[in-house]
């Protein structure tokens, strides 16, 4: 959309209070999300009423559920334009609009159109860039809204992946991040048979330095990815692998469609193909009636996975999901408690996942001045672990060094830069 609007003739602005155009990008995955954006929007009402030629804009999932979208219009009546996730390739339309007809306007689609090749962007970094493979989800897990607010998985054809990124790679970019709800699903939706592996097999090849890719499901994650893993210099040896809970009877329940050993089965594949592999995850706790033997087992399968890393949840309801109509026994004290035992041990396997390194020398890229101390820079290694090294010197930035790792932390770890 930045990149939209920069066409348009628009600047980035750092001070959203005092633009021309204001637009809420917004997540609904879970309530707390919400709850800022409603936040935001009202000190927005203040500024809208001093300047009234200000556009005000709500975008991205929440317009997506009916109930978002109601509560805006019949309370937040300052906004101008509100449009969904399928809308965002008719941006220049609705501001247009919106400036014409001074009144509101609303543009939400339930179905999505197609991909839009060659749209304008904007990347924040000069050498680290997102790349969009596929859009949407297919896998209804019954406590998630994104297959309700994204739409059904559509992929982008390889060809013009692997161009953008070989574009990217002569602009002098070193690391991509495939991005997707559900990578490992991606070219099902184009009736082709290749697949996310042979994907990694071709963009291996464009010469680009680093690879990660984000979001994996399990039972998705095929031999030939894992394969790709070991052979291909440039795919980082991390992977984020969300399990939600260790519990069979529960993640029946939550669609997710494996089970403990099938999970397991998995990460000790990938062990054995990428030995010193760092694997993360995403967990949820408090999913409606989970008792404190299912919990446990989630517990257990952290212990024997060696998590380092996770996105620890407690469950949020969202309406319109299989999930928020189930009764739920669990007290809200009880669910911050588990979450409270969970996070100690995550946090023990975040350390344990830096402790490892230490005396070892490792690739770092070097994103900038860390703020962790003066004369520091700062950049992700390959397994991706922030690390901090003594050094002023910004022609480092975007380079790959080596830095012999000296102290872990618990949240990244401090190493020497080597000659
Ligand atoms: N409540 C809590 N966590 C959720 N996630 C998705 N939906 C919900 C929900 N309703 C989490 C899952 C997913 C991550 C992106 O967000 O763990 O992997
Ligand atoms: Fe949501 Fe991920 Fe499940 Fe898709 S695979 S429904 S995005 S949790």
């Amino acid at each position: 959309m930045a990149g939209i609007l920069e066409s348009l003739g628009y600047k980035l602005s750092s001070d959203p209070m005092n633009s021309d155009v204001v637009l809420l990008n917004t997540c609904a995955i879970r309530e707390n999300a919400e709850q800022r954006i409603w936040g935001v929007l009202g000190q927005l009402k203040g500024r809208k009423r001093e300047n009234p030629d200000m556009i005000v804009g709500i975008c991205g999932c929440m317009p997506q559920e009916e109930n978002a979208t109601n509560k805006l219009l019949e309370s937040y009546d300052f906004v101008d334009i509100v449009f969904g996730t399928h809308n965002r390739n008719n941006l220049p339309e609705l501001i247009y609009q919106a400036y014409l007809t001074k009144s509101k306007v609303v543009e939400v689609l339930s179905t999505q159109g197609t991909i839009l090749e060659n749209a304008p962007k904007v990347r924040e970094s000069k050498h680290k860039a997102w790349v969009n493979i596929m859009f949407g989800c297919d896998e209804f897990c019954t406590y998630c809204i994104v297959p309700y607010t994204r739409g059904r998985e559509r992929s982008r054809h390889k060809d013009d992946i692997i161009s953008e990124v070989k574009e990217l790679v002569s602009n002098g970019y070193k690391e991509i991040t495939l991005l997707g709800q559900n990578v490992n699903a991606y070219g099902k939706d184009l009736g082709s048979d290749y697949t996310f592996g042979d994907l990694l097999y071709d963009l291996d090849k464009t010469g680009i330095e680093r690879i990660r890719y984000t979001t994996s499901h399990p039972r998705d994650l095929d031999e030939k990815t894992m394969q790709a893993m070991a052979d291909c210099k440039s795919v980082m040896p991390h992977l984020h692998l969300p399990v939600q809970s260790g519990d069979d009877d529960i993640l029946k329940i939550m669609n997710r469609k494996y089970t403990y050993d099938d999970y397991m089965t998995k990460i000790n594949r990938l062990k054995e193909l990428v030995p010193d592999i760092s694997i993360t995850t995403d967990i949820i706790v408090g999913f409606p009636n989970e008792t404190e033997e299912q919990f446990q087992n989630t517990l257990k399968l952290c212990n024997n996975v060696g998590f380092e890393g996770a996105f620890t949840f407690i469950y949020s309801k969202r309406e319109g999901t299989p999930a928020a109509k189930m009764p739920d026994s669990i007290s809200e004290e009880e669910k911050h408690e588990r979450l409270t035992r969970l996070n100690q041990i995550i946090n023990a396997g975040y350390k344990a996942g830096h402790e490892r390194f230490v005396g070892k020398v490792v690739e770092v890229l070097v994103d900038g001045p860390s703020k962790h101390g003066d004369d520091m820079m700062c950049g992700y290694s390959s397994h991706l672990k922030l690390t901090h090294f003594k050094s002023s010197d910004m022609s480092l930035i975007g380079k790959t060094v080596k830095v012999k790792v000296t102290e872990p932390k618990t949240w990244f770890m401090i190493g020497e830069l080597c000659e």
